[in-house]
C-alpha cells in the first residue's frame, strides 16, 4: 500500500523526461528514441533529447523533442543524440553538474539507452540523487543479463552473415583459410550466432572451451572434405585477435593460405532489422510506461516475450548467459 502511495505521488509529478544514448552506438537505438519520444508525449509528458550521452548532460545539452523531431529515423542506423563514453560522469563533480542541469530544466525522470558503461553510471547516479532512471540495453554486444536480445545485436548478426557469405564465395574458391574478427568486446555472443549461422568451421570466442590446438587439430585433420575454411574469432578471444590466430594457423600449415579480415565498426552501421525496429519500438514504450509507474534504476528487457525490470548491478553481469546448447552446436555442426 505504501509502495503504491509512493507510486501515485511519483506519477503524478512526472511531467517532463529526458532520453540519451551513451557508449557504442548501436542500430536500432534511434527507434528506441522514436518510441520513447513519440509514447510521453501520447501521454502528455514533455520530452528533452540530451545529446553526446552524460556528456551532455554535464554541459546541459538538451533540446524539446516534438514528433516531428523523430520522424523519418526509424530506419536509419546510428544515435541522431550522439553517444559518447564519458570520463566526466565517472567524477562526483560531473554527476553533480548533470543533476543541477537535470533539476534546472525541471526534467524529473531519464530513459538511458546503451550498454554496461552506460548502466553502471545510471546505477550510482540514481543512487547518489535518488533520481529516477529506467535503462534500455542498446548494443551490439548483447552482453547484458535480463533481456534475450539487446537493441543492435540482431542487425549486427546480419551485418556480419552478409560479410561472411562473401567471403566464403571467395574463400572456396581459391581454397583459403579466411580468419574473420567479429566484435563484442570481452564477450562472445555475437561470435556465438555468426559462427552457427555462417556455418563457420571453427569459432573462438571467450565463454567457449575451444582452443587453438583443437582449431590447429580441426585444420589439419586429413579426412575433412573441404578445402576452404572460415574462422570466427571474436576480439575478446583468449587466444588474441585474428591476426594472431592466423599466425598460428600459418606456423602449424605452412602450405595453407590464409587471410584474416577484422569486419571492425562495420557491424555497427546500417539500417536495423525488422525485429529490431519492433524490439526497441516495444522497449521504448515500456521504458515511459515505467518510469510512470515509479520504477527506476532497473534495466528494462525483453525475456521469453516478456518485458523484465533487471536492477542495473545485476544487468551488467552478463557471465553465464551464454547458452550452452548453442556452444555445443558450433562445435558438433562443424565437423
Ligand atoms: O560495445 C560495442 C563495441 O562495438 C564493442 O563490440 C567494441 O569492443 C567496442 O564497442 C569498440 O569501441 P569503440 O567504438 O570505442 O572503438
Amino acid at each position: 500500500m505504501v509502495g503504491d502511495f509512493k507510486n501515485f505521488i511519483k506519477t503524478n509529478q512526472m511531467k517532463k523526461i529526458g532520453v540519451l544514448t551513451s557508449g557504442g552506438d548501436a542500430p536500432g537505438m534511434n527507434a528506441a528514441i522514436r518510441s520513447v519520444v513519440r509514447t510521453a508525449l501520447f501521454n502528455n509528458i514533455e520530452v528533452v533529447g540530451v545529446y553526446r550521452g552524460y556528456d551532455g548532460l554535464i554541459d546541459d545539452d538538451f533540446a524539446p523533442m516534438t514528433t516531428a523531431s523523430v520522424a523519418n529515423i526509424l530506419q536509419r542506423g546510428g544515435t541522431i543524440l550522439k553517444s559518447m563514453r564519458s570520463d566526466g560522469f565517472r567524477t562526483k563533480e560531473g554527476r553533480q553538474k548533470a543533476y543541477d542541469n537535470l533539476k534546472k530544466n525541471n526534467i524529473d525522470g531519464l530513459v538511458v539507452i546503451g550498454g554496461d558503461g552506460t548502466f553502471t553510471g545510471a546505477n550510482i547516479f540514481t543512487k547518489e540523487f535518488n533520481f529516477p532512471i529506467v535503462g534500455l540495453a542498446g548494443t551490439i554486444d548483447n552482453d547484458l543479463v535480463g533481456t534475450d536480445f539487446t537493441i543492435g545485436y540482431d542487425t549486427a548478426l546480419n551485418t556480419v552473415i552478409d560479410a561472411v557469405d562473401k567471403i566464403r564465395d571467395t574463400a572456396d574458391s581459391h581454397n583459403r583459410v579466411f580468419v574473420v574478427e567479429v566484435m563484442g568486446k570481452d564477450a562472445g555472443y555475437i561470435a556465438l550466432r555468426t559462427g552457427i549461422g555462417c556455418g563457420a568451421e571453427a569459432v573462438l570466442y571467450p565463454e567457449s572451451d575451444v582452443y587453438i590446438d583443437h582449431l590447429l587439430a580441426k585444420l589439419g585433420n586429413k579426412n575433412r572434405q573441404r578445402r576452404s575454411s572460415i574462422v570466427i574469432v571474436a576480439e575478446g578471444a583468449k587466444e588474441g585477435g585474428a591476426i594472431e590466430v592466423a599466425d598460428s594457423v600459418r606456423n602449424e600449415f605452412p602450405h595453407f593460405d590464409v587471410r584474416v579480415v577484422v569486419l571492425g565498426h562495420v557491424q555497427r552501421g546500417g539500417s536495423p532489422s525488422c525485429m529490431e525496429r519492433v524490439r526497441a519500438s516495444q522497449l521504448g514504450m515500456e521504458a515511459v510506461e515505467s518510469l510512470l509507474a515509479g520504477k527506476e534504476a532497473v534495466m528494462i528487457g525483453i525475456v521469453d516475450k516478456n518485458i523484465e525490470y533487471t536492477p542495473f548491478e545485476k544487468a551488467i553481469k552478463h557471465t553465464g548467459k551464454m547458452n550452452k546448447k548453442l556452444l555445443k552446436m558450433t562445435d558438433v555442426l562443424s565437423i
